[in-house]
């Protein structure tokens, strides 16, 4: 059966450019902005910068064509478009398993992510109210670990977020995703290069650059090449099931690697202006580049604070960086979503109100583990830490594994050229070169060294 005769029953977006919109919405996140800043930081700059890049190229953009194909072909909920596609190509039914990890992974990262963007809005709250303005290092680092040190504040914040994103995933396809990510990436880039021009002047431009492109492979762990690699999967919203189920809805007779190549080039570009904008400020003020998750809470109020006009500026910022996790939140509880609706028979809002509830008591764990539950930890490591760890470290990395497997592997050729039905026969020889061989090496590999076990293995 081809691919193209079915259709989605939650509905397809109206054009390409939406589509191109909303997974880039998805793509372009806290990820972004919050966390590649501070994990380059953490990990060395350079060297990390650099693994990430080659990841986003030989790992990441393969693996997202990929899953925007399985999404098309299957139009269905991630977990049962597996189950179709694996019939269609006489595979297990196991393959499904693809599908659940992903929705359980979903979950597990909504509900931390929904706690940093209540960051934001705490930040638009504060950064309009002035409290930035002419602030020294030490003020700003103050107001940051108030907030951490509160969990009602951050309950609050918590909860106003899971609903905003429930409200819109409620909404459906058209209704409520379109509508929240046509204008907003946009406007977020505007106001990044703002603050690119100010770190321009900042008096530390050429050291943030020379940290952030200069590799010092002495400076990265084998740790930190995982990080580098769960990244790349982070940041374009790949080994979930969130980039397949807007692939579900996209139209058959749109180009897929195009379209997922211009999604890669866009994510890739925002953190990169995001890093270029934070480090010269770091060095400018003789910030800690490691100072982990607070890192952009720290900086930019500081840059905000200083520069005419920063009130403003700095609270559409913060507004937009709101907008830009909110447009990240619902694809992540998309998948869930499409499957109670398909499988329980449940209504769509139904389904969100349960798959918000849910997602908002297991983000709990998170604001406690900045406050009362900051001692608690298991492998050396906080609630949100181990989340965090876990989800984008492992799960997202052996997600898309899997796909690529998949598509690689077991899919037949003639379904994958049906559904690219692509001119460019070398451009799609690479493309599945990449996913059956690069891919899943690249994958296995860095599994292996980060845990030791390949340097005894080689040794
Ligand atoms: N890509 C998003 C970001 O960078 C996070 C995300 C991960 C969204 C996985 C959906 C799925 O913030």
């Amino acid at each position: 059966m081809a691919g193209n005769s079915r259709s989605s029953i939650h509905g397809q977006w109206s054009s390409r450019w939406v589509f191109v919109l909303a997974a880039t919405g998805s793509a372009v996140g806290l990820g972004n902005i919050w966390k590649f800043p501070y994990i380059a930081g953490e990990n060395g700059g350079g060297a990390f910068v650099l693994v990430y890049l080659i990841c986003i190229a030989v790992v990441g953009l393969p693996v997202m064509i990929a899953e925007v194909m399985l999404g098309r072909r299957g139009r269905q909920s991630p977990i049962n478009t597996m189950k179709s596609l694996s019939q269609e190509a006489g595979a297990s039914p196991l393959w499904q398993l693809l599908g659940w990890s992903g929705v359980l992974a979903g979950f597990l990262i909504l509900s931390y992510y929904s706690v940093i963007a209540g960051w934001a809005i705490n930040y638009v709250l504060e950064m309009g109210a002035g409290t930035f303005s002419g602030s020294s290092a030490g003020q700003v680092k103050a107001v940051f670990d108030e907030l951490l040190a509160d969990p009602l504040k951050l309950t609050l914040w918590h909860t106003l977020f899971i609903i905003a994103t429930m409200v819109v995933v409620a909404r459906g396809v058209r209704g409520g995703l379109e509508k929240a990510v046509t204008f907003l990436m946009p406007a977020l880039f505007m106001l990044l290069i703002i603050l690119l021009g100010y770190a321009m002047n900042s008096g530390a431009f050429m050291q943030g650059l020379a940290f952030l492109f200069t590799p010092d492979f002495s400076a990265i762990t084998g740790k930190g090449v995982l990080i580098a690699m769960g990244h790349a999967f982070f940041t374009l919203s790949l080994g979930m099931g969130a980039i397949m189920i807007y692939g579900s809805y996209m139209r058959s007779e749109d180009s897929i690697a195009r379209t997922a190549i211009m999604i890669v080039a866009a994510d890739t570009v925002v953190a990169l202006v995001a890093g270029m904008a934070i480090f010269p400020i770091v060095f400018a003020n003789g910030l800690e580049p490691g100072a982990g998750p607070g890192l952009v809470f720290q900086t930019l109020p500081l840059a905000f604070g200083a520069m005419p006009g920063g009130l403003l500026f700095g609270t559409l910022f913060f507004i937009l960086l709101f907008f830009a996790a909110w447009s990240s939140s619902i694809s992540l509880i998309e998948p869930a979503v499409t499957w109670l609706v398909e499988n329980r028979n449940m209504k769509r809002v139904s389904a969100s109100i349960v798959c918000g509830i849910a997602t908002w008591a297991l983000g709990m764990g998170t604001v406690l583990s900045f406050n009362l539950w900051a001692e608690v930890k298991l492998f050396d490591m906080t609630f949100f830490d181990l989340l965090d760890f876990l989800t984008a470290n492992i799960m997202l990395p052996l997600g898309g594994l899997f796909v690529a497997v998949f598509v690689g592997w077991i899919m037949s050729r003639q379904s994958k050229a049906d559904e690219m039905a692509t001119k460019h026969l070398f451009a799609f020889r690479a493309w599945n070169f990449l996913l059956k061989y690069i891919t899943p090496l690249a994958v296995v590999v860095i599994f292996l060294q980060s845990t030791g076990l390949l340097a005894k293995i080689t040794a």
